[in-house]
């Protein structure tokens, strides 16, 4: 009897037959939709005649989606198998209403809230059955189901419960339709200070996040703005959780600490006063009237500049407990951040660290907290940097309930421009065993309550969706994915995760998948490289875009982000014996490990130490040498992943192919700008020589400063490290009318009526076919063009039109635009014409040549 329905399984388990292996999309697509991420019919055949045991409302979502993914085969076609195979059954309920309608059924009652279970053994007949634990569960398992793209390879029994009981997704939209760290256009959820009425693509990214587990979406900026707990405001806010309700995904707000006072109209806020009190359970009770399935707040106090109970010399938990007891009697949670540190620290105390500020303030508070309190720890101690080490708060509550903060917005790593698949840093913050109490206590661990025993841990990731394709950038939509099926199963492998994005997002085709996701896998190893190796964090521009390379923005201020650069040496001291004491908040082992730069790894050093730039590491390189050796292999790996990219051309949907190769082609080029500013600023301060002689020697480079210009005006840019040699020139010319700069910025120059700038070498290298980049600034606020030409031959013309942060020529909107194949003979000249548009003066910083291999030697130095 096995044998046979085994037989029949196979039989209808079949790969639906899809142009080229690329998955289609829906017909009819409204504009935004689930399907434009990962969720494209599955290209699987099941039993089409589908039946829920309930009538809820997500069983009806379940079955909906069952129906969706079997919607793109054409019954037409279908063969004689497959039309056997659909017309056997699927049916789907909860544990409860299986144990009524199918009492045989052996359904495991080990099920935890949310799990599921779905038999594919067809015990009879050709029936698959889905069971979950609740009615989630019931949708989970659709969702596991219809994410399988491998016939052959489908399991017969999935059975899954997730880890971890809070899996959210916080969005930090503001009510005027921006978001805070957002890369992927305007907020779905708000415009011109309202919820939006088109709350379309809400549905839809409901339905998206369900697919990967997701139970809760905070979609206010943690920097909360108050209004939206008034009256008019959280009516409209039920709408959002009306639209997501039948994805079993239940909305979160981000609150303001100060709002009883800001729209309650009370004289304080002192989470201790009775009347604020009152205020914050009257004002729970009005929004569980319109949403009675709040999952709860998330709280950001005392932190960059947000009010918060230290006004009243009242602690976290003051103003925790507080929230907690207005939320308690409707089910509903604090995620209170411990994000709270003082950001004006005085940088020349060796005491100071913005590091040890979590552990300081909440250790103490640790049993302190509601039991419905849960504490909200980014993974790192500072700021989801390129590489941190994990934040030790972790091992330093036992008594509260805690979640971990991720970044799947990239803020910090590359803001979606750059390819950086995050999972394998939150699986590396995962497994990392902290120790304590002598104990194994991963972090995962520590979260999922096995270690103490908590019963509310969770994960929730800052995912920073608009829209723009969700997050503009079709490759980072595998970091929303995999925060998901993390949250939901911390021991899946980043690989793995990988694996099941592409197939469901690019192609099932084994080679595509192989490459996307050895593409992806070493993405995050080649930004950190280019970017802050060693765990020098993310050497960038800390007070503006935290975007391109700005080493010294870190130094000197406030902030507590400091590496301590000077001419012997690099890295913060955070040891207890000279430093801040940082290392000592560890539990024993790992704070020993840490206090000592011989057993600290490579890649944490200069995170805990400051050592000389001749201080070898453990692979024997010096500190010096694996600054400029890291920076020369991440910008190479950049532009393999142009060449990796390429094989997969007439493979993959010609669109989605363009779009990413484009995009790869920019982050090479921006990899270099990184690559040159790093290296060029340690060798002036560390004035030692890269071994390599690399370093400071740009063979086939011209600059822009030693051309002949005409109307161009040599500038210093700002970071000097951003330009090669400190130098770019600028076209004064603007379009007429427009000689403002925006706020708080002024732009290089600005004068009216415009202007053509040029600039020209004459080339004086061997006679060959050369790529020429030319290396420019594309500014906010206008759109300049360039010419390229040879001996007043046009080569190429191109508008700077990209959308790169800051309206000053700087790493951060340095691009390059690359000729290929220019035939050049000793004595022509080149010349790059500039013209400036707005408030875009046309700068560039330089040309390099690269002779194409086997058209003559090489090029020596010009
Ligand atoms: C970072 C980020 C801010 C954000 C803050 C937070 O500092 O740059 O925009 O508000 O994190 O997590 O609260």
């Amino acid at each position: 009897m096995r044998s046979r329905k085994i037989a029949f399984l196979e039989g209808f388990l079949f790969a639906a037959i899809l142009a080229g292996g690329i998955i289609a999309g829906c017909v009819d697509a409204p504009a935004q939709t689930a399907d434009q991420a990962w969720l494209k019919s599955s290209g699987v055949i099941y039993p089409r005649n589908i039946r829920a045991l309930g009538s809820g409302a997500l069983e009806q979502s379940a079955v909906e989606e069952l129906k969706r993914g079997l919607g793109s085969v054409a019954s037409g076609n279908q063969t004689a198998r497959v039309a056997d195979a659909v017309a056997g059954q699927t049916v789907l309920g909860t544990v409860q209403q299986f144990r009524r309608a199918f009492p045989d059924l052996k359904v495991p009652d080990d099920l935890r809230p949310g799990g599921y279970w779905v038999d594919l053994t067809g015990s009879s007949g050709h029936t698959i059955y889905i069971v979950g634990a609740d009615e989630p569960g019931v949708l989970y398992g659709v969702f596991d189901l219809l994410r399988r793209r491998e016939p052959g390879k489908i399991p017969r029994i999935l059975h899954s419960s997730p880890s971890l009981p809070i899996r959210w997704v916080d969005e930090w939209d503001n009510p005027d339709g921006s978001i805070e760290r957002g890369y992927a256009g305007r907020s779905i959820f708000f415009e011109g200070g309202n919820v939006r009425d088109d709350l379309g693509p809400v549905a839809e990214y409901g339905r998206l996040l369900a697919s990967i587990g997701i139970n809760g979406l905070n979609v206010n900026n943690v920097n909360a703005a108050p209004q939206l707990l008034d009256s008019a405001h959280l009516r409209q806010m039920a709408r959002i959780a009306a639209a997501l309700r039948p994805w079993g995904v239940h909305l979160a707000m981000s609150v303001a600490i100060a709002s009883p006072q800001e729209i309650g109209g009370l004289k304080t806020y002192d989470p201790l006063d009775p009347a604020v009190k009152a205020w914050w359970a009257a004002k729970v009770n009005e929004i569980y009237a319109l949403i009675p399935d709040l999952a709860g707040f998330t709280v950001k106090a005392d932190s960059e500049g947000q009010p918060g109970p230290a006004s009243f010399g009242r602690t976290p938990a003051d103003a925790a407990n507080i929230l907690a007891a207005a939320l308690e009697p409707h089910g509903g949670l604090v995620l209170y951040r411990a994000f709270v540190y003082n950001h004006h620290l005085d940088w020349s105390d060796p005491k100071a660290d913005r590091a040890r500020a979590a552990y300081d303030i909440f250790r103490p508070l640790d049993g302190k907290f509601a039991a419905n309190v849960i504490v909200q720890t980014k993974e790192g101690p500072i700021d989801f940097q390129a590489r941190e080490p994990v934040s030790p708060l972790f091992a330093g509550l036992e008594h509260t309930g805690q979640a971990m903060e991720v970044q799947i917005t990239q803020e910090y790593t590359g803001q979606q421009r750059h390819l950086v698949y995050l999972a394998p840093m939150w699986k590396w913050v995962l497994d990392t065993d902290l120790h304590a109490n002598n104990q194994s206590t991963p972090v995962q661990e520590i979260l999922e309550g096995k270690s103490f025993h908590q019963k509310l841990g969770g994960m929730v990731g800052v995912a920073g969706i608009g829209r723009d394709h969700w997050l503009a950038s079709p490759l980072a939509l595998a970091n929303l994915y995999a925060f998901g099926r993390l949250a939901w199963d911390p021991s899946l492998s980043p690989e793995q995760i990988a694996e099941e994005w592409t197939r469901q997002s690019i192609s099932t085709n084994p080679e595509v998948v192989s490459i996307v996701t050895s593409m992806l896998m070493q993405s995050w190893p080649a930004y950190e490289s280019y970017t802050g190796p060693l765990g020098l964090q993310t050497l960038t521009d800390i007070t503006g875009s935290h975007y391109g390379p700005n080493i010294e923005s870190s130094e000197r201020n406030g902030w507590g982000q400091w590496h301590d650069a000077d001419a012997q040496g690099v890295g913060k001291d955070r040891t207890v014996a000279t430093g801040s004491g940082f290392a000592g908040q560890y539990p024993a082992q790992l704070s020993k490990i840490y206090e000592n730069p011989a057993t600290t790894a490579d890649n944490l050093l200069l995170f805990f130490h400051h050592v000389p730039y001749i201080y070898q590491l453990h692979d024997g390189k010096t500190v010096i040498q694996s600054l400029y050796d890291s920076h020369y292999e991440g910008a190479a790996q950049a532009a393999r992943f142009v060449a990796d990219w390429s094989h997969l051309q007439g493979r993959i949907d010609p669109a989605l192919y363009e779009n990413v190769r484009a995009r790869l082609e920019y982050q090479a080029g921006h990899a270099i700008v990184w690559r040159d500013a790093v290296v060029q600023y340690f060798l002036k301060l560390s004035r030692i020589p890269d071994r390599e002689g690399r370093a400071g020697h740009y063979s086939g480079r011209l600059e822009a400063e030693d051309a002949r210009l005409t109307g161009y005006q040599v500038i210093d840019v700002i970071p000097w490290e951003d330009a090669s040699r400190g130098k770019a020139v600028t076209c004064p010319g603007t379009t007429p009318g427009i000689t403002k700069a925006p706020p708080n910025e002024s732009p290089a120059s600005v004068s009216p009526g415009r202007q053509t700038c040029t600039a020209e070498w004459t080339w004086s290298g061997p006679s060959a076919l050369y790529n020429i980049a030319v290396e420019y600034f594309d500014l906010s606020g206008g759109q300049a063009s360039f010419t390229l030409s040879v001996n007043n031959r046009s080569q190429a013309t191109w508008q700077a039109d990209a959308s790169l942060p800051s309206t000053r020529p700087n790493g951060d909107n340095s691009i390059r635009h690359t000729l290929q194949s220019v035939a050049l003979n000793p004595g022509d000249t080149i010349r790059v014409e500039g013209t400036p548009d707005g408030l875009d003066p046309a700068a560039i910083d330089y040309i390099e040549l690269t002779p194409i291999p086997g058209n003559r030697t090489d090029l020596s130095s010009p």
